[in-house]
């Protein structure tokens, strides 16, 4: 802003006049919600006959991988644009070993999705969690991950999720090093053209606890070693510029409404595409509390991903990405 910018001060300025009706509301509103922003997490379960409900997520249900490609049809037909699947596996080993197999979970899920519905951007999670025996993102040694091992691992799996047609690499282990790694591993095996969406601020939140019911990991201990501490800001800015300097083509805030800050200063810091993660935590505060009958839950989701838009997200990663398209943006 200008110095010499006076605003105009009451009575001659009312800010009331531009929210008389509804229709002028609507051509001074600066923030907008559309289909195109939002990418829906799911959980796909292999060898499982029906739809399992989450306890923690109600309306959330684990996908029969029988059924996903079903699902998917249902969706596209909503005008869902991006998908994000995450596995339940049952064939769990100490290295999560599934996931880099191109007939494991990943990229089976992969590739049913992109048959369904082969306009649908699929943008696989990539980690080990959900694959391993302890829970945690990757390779054990002694009681925490070890890194450049990991990192190595992660960037087999990229490859076997490109292979499979995934449109965007969304690794999620928090590891140092692991955008560089798995940019390398995708070029060597012709994938130069597949971008990655790193999580690249992601905290050790307390907010992930129904996802981990959901995609049913069974962690025994916590990630403060590789996922960031909730109370840094310029760490936060940091974790996500390394990522950028790696050469990650869209980066993330993870979780969303309580780091909005986060996102505003990555948005001040980077031109690169910037989406918000709106996590388990996040979806059951506010269907639990509607469910309730304390809140206005269609309204305090529109509210609550306006803020994550207004902080600078350009998409959102919710499970109210159905009911979003259903109910009309
Ligand atoms: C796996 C992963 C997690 C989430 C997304 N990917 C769990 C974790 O980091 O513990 C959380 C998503 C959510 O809570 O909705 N690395
Ligand atoms: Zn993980």
């Amino acid at each position: 802003m200008k110095e010499s910018y006076m605003p105009a001060q009451f009575p001659q300025a009312r800010l009331r006049r531009l929210r008389r009706t509804s229709s002028l509301r609507d051509i001074v509103r600066e923030t907008s919600l559309r289909p195109e922003h939002l990418i829906y997490p799911i959980f796909v379960e292999e060898g499982a006959d029906d739809f399992v409900p989450i306890e923690g997520m109600p309306g959330q249900y684990r996908i029969p991988e029988s059924q996903l490609a079903e699902e998917v049809k249902r969706l596209s037909a909503l005008g869902l644009k991006g998908i994000m699947p995450f596995g339940i596996s049952h064939h769990k080993d100490a290295d999560g070993s599934d996931a880099m197999d191109e007939n494991g979970l990943v990229s089976r899920m992969v590739r049913i999705i992109k048959a369904a519905d082969p306009e649908m951007v699929v943008v696989p999670d990539i980690c080990f969690c959900e694959y391993t025996t302890h829970g945690h993102c990757g390779i054990l040694k002694g009681d925490t991950v070890d890194n450049d091992l990991t990192i190595r691992n992660l960037g087999v799996q990229a490859v076997a999720a490109a292979r499979a047609g995934a449109d965007i690499i969304a690794p999620s282990a928090a590891q140092d090093g692991q955008v560089a790694t798995i940019r390398a591993a995708l070029d060597e095996a012709g994938f130069e053209d597949i971008p990655i969406m790193a999580y690249s601020t992601k905290l050790a939140s307390a907010l992930y606890g129904p996802f981990r019911e959901a995609a049913g990991t069974e962690l025994q201990g916590d990630r403060k070693t590789y996922q960031m501490d909730p109370m840094n800001r310029r760490e936060a800015l940091r974790e996500s510029l390394a990522d950028e300097a790696e050469g990650a083509d869209f980066l993330m805030v993870k979780p969303a409404l309580a780091y909005l800050d986060i996102m505003a200063d990555i948005r001040r810091n980077s031109l690169l595409p910037l989406v918000a993660y709106q996590v388990s935590g996040e979806y059951a505060m506010i269907r639990l509390a509607a469910q309730q009958g304390v809140i206005d839950e269609a309204a305090v989701i529109r509210e609550t991903l306006g803020s994550m838009r207004r902080a600078g997200a350009d998409l959102i990663m919710t499970y109210f990405a159905p009911q979003l398209l259903e109910e009309g943006l």
